[in-house]
């Protein structure tokens, strides 16, 4: 019987959507960047430990250590199949001095236990899957309670018009398309549904490939929540545009956002 041969598959098949995601949307290298900088600014030296909360694949935790010799991180995320894809992907190409300084949690970022640290991250807007006020709540105050006399959380947020309405937005990257689809959103609860799909030159399709079920939370609740939680400062870090209203690689403290249709932001919340 003749094999199946490989190139009949289509791209879609081929890839890999962890990649694809890594390669999309995150971008750890300049986030830690922002950490480190933002945090010796605040506190006058430099973190040396991080908990990655909702890492999926731990893509920060491991750049984390390879930025300082004795920088250790905890990443921490319920998912088994993501862990263990980050475990051969991220981890698996650190050095062996490397590896000793990053852990591996399964676990919901709402009961782990860690050591205390000087920086937690929840990036890309994951902790919006805690709906409930309460819900948030408790997981802030864990947070709070998990950093070190001096540590800081970060977080981001997005908002403005375009993100209270369902649309698709649609960036080309190097060999794919990649497409943040706001499906559903409802304007009584601020709860959204959005996926990530991703389109390739032989017109195959990865449909679906992250689905995400949100509550849109403002910048003003998350600064009271925080606060509630036991946070003593709160800053905003808002992205600014350039003058062809393009945004830039470049983030400003301020609470004074113009009407923009969309602002994203790093919160960063002292304890
Ligand atoms: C959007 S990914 C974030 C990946 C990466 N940290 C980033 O910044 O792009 C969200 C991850 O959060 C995880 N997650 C969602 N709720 C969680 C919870 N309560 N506890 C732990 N992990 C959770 C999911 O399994 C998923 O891998």
């Amino acid at each position: 019987m003749a094999k199946k041969k490989n190139k009949k598959k289509t791209m879609a098949q081929r890839a890999d959507r962890h990649a694809l995601y890594q390669e999309s949307v995150q971008d750890s290298e300049f986030e830690l960047d922002f950490v480190q900088d933002t945090y010796k600014d605040i506190r006058g030296h430099k973190p040396v430990t991080l908990r990655e909360d909702f890492a999926g694949t731990a893509r920060s935790a491991c750049v984390w250590t390879k930025r300082g010799k004795d920088n250790e991180a905890w990443a921490v995320d319920f998912d088994e199949e993501v862990l263990e894809w980050g475990r051969k992907h991220n981890y698996d190409k650190l050095k062996a001095k490397q590896q000793e300084r990053v852990h591996f949690l399964q676990s919901d970022v709402r009961t782990v236990v860690t050591p205390q640290v000087d920086v937690v991250l929840a990036f890309n807007f994951s902790y919006w899957i805690l709906k409930q006020r309460a819900d948030l709540l408790a997981y802030l105050k864990s947070v709070h309670s998990t950093l070190k006399d001096d540590g800081i959380m970060f977080l981001d947020a997005f908002g403005g018009s375009e993100a209270h309405t369902t649309q698709v937005e649609k960036h080309k990257l190097d060999g794919f398309n990649y497409l943040w689809d706001q499906n559903k959103y409802n304007p009584l609860t601020q709860e959204m549904q959005c996926y990530i799909h991703f389109r390739f030159p032989d017109k195959s399709k990865l449909d679906k490939a992250f689905s995400y079920s949100w509550r849109l939370w403002g910048g003003q609740e998350i600064d009271d929540l925080l606060i509630e939680a036991g946070f003593s400062k709160v800053r905003f870090f808002v992205q600014l545009f350039d003058d062809d209203g393009d945004a830039m690689d470049e983030f400003e403290e301020t609470r004074d956002v113009t009407d923009h249709e969309c602002w994203i932001a790093y919160i960063v919340a002292e304890k």
